[in-house]
């Protein structure tokens, strides 16, 4: 496995992959990987040639009191994961090499950006659609892997592949989860052992709400409010939102039709934590 720092030396390699005929997959990581990423490598490796596994904290994507600064990182864990799993090539840039002096050009979307993380986060999707379309430049990947525990992200980049003509299949795989549910994160590590135990209230809220609609319930707003008391019950955590919406749009939905994103955000201290349920795909 290669581990490289600069754009042109990914670019020579998978110039070579493909005058050999080879397909490459791209995983992109801002690294402290996790099980959630490895199944992520796996599925690349068992479906390319060559496996690049880009490892990067972007800072464009990290509002101002955001956690930049803190962000985990372990170079050599991820490199020793990335080596298991057989990925052919980790891309681990610079900040530098990543945003040159005078850097002033940035991939945008309206619409689909506003709502769930992008309402708690402003600016946040213009910094992931920004690298992640660099990405998709320097290494022209045939398939990039995305997670859907960050289901809004897995939309907004499939829209922009589409919208932008990029030559890319945006494969996303299931969320991998601990054994009490709750979601796998780099940010896991964040929590004490007190907001540990409180943060399976998330996966609890989501559970609830999939056993409504397996009942047959279709209205939103009752489904959004089981929701939101069950958050709001645990003193620990305070909710940032828990929304219904049309998995295409991400614009709310007053019944549940599939396909539909059932989508939460809470606080635990310091620590913002995602997870949804997706109905019916
Ligand atoms: O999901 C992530 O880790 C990041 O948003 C990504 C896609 C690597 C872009 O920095």
């Amino acid at each position: 496995m290669k581990i490289t720092n600069t754009i042109k030396e990914v670019r020579k390699n998978v110039k070579a992959w493909r005058t050999e005929g080879l397909t490459v997959g791209l995983v992109p990581t801002m690294g402290y990987l996790h099980e959630g990423h490895q199944s992520l490598i796996r599925r690349a490796v068992k479906e390319n040639d060559r496996v690049v596994v880009s490892i990067f904290v972007n800072p464009l994507q990290f509002g101002e009191t955001e956690d930049l600064d803190t962000y985990p990182e372990d170079f050599a864990g991820d490199s020793k994961i990335c080596a298991s799993e057989g990925a052919s090539m980790i891309f681990h840039p610079s900040e530098h090499e990543m945003y040159d002096e005078g850097f002033c050009t940035f991939t945008d979307m309206t619409g689909l950006t506003e709502t769930l993380c992008g309402k708690s986060r402003p600016g946040h999707f213009r910094g992931v659609c920004t690298v992640v379309s660099k990405l998709f430049n320097i290494v022209s990947p045939d398939r990039a892997y995305f997670g859907w525990k960050d289901a809004q992200q897995v939309v907004v980049i499939k829209r922009m592949v589409m919208d932008l003509n990029m030559d890319i299949e945006i494969v996303a795989c299931e969320t991998v989860r601990e054994s009490d549910g709750l979601a796998k994160s780099s940010r896991n590590v964040y929590l004490n052992s007190n907001e540990r135990k409180a943060s399976t209230i998330l996966q609890e809220a989501l559970k609830i709400a999939e056993k409504k609609i397996a009942s047959g319930v279709r209205a939103s707003h009752e489904i959004q409010k089981a929701m939101i008391d069950t958050i709001s019950a645990e003193k620990e955590v305070k909710l940032d939102y828990a929304e219904i919406v049309d998995l295409k749009s991400l614009q709310p939905v007053n019944t549940i039709e599939a396909p539909a994103l059932l989508a939460a955000a809470i606080f635990i201290g310091e620590t913002r934590l995602i997870d949804n349920y997706i109905y019916g795909i």
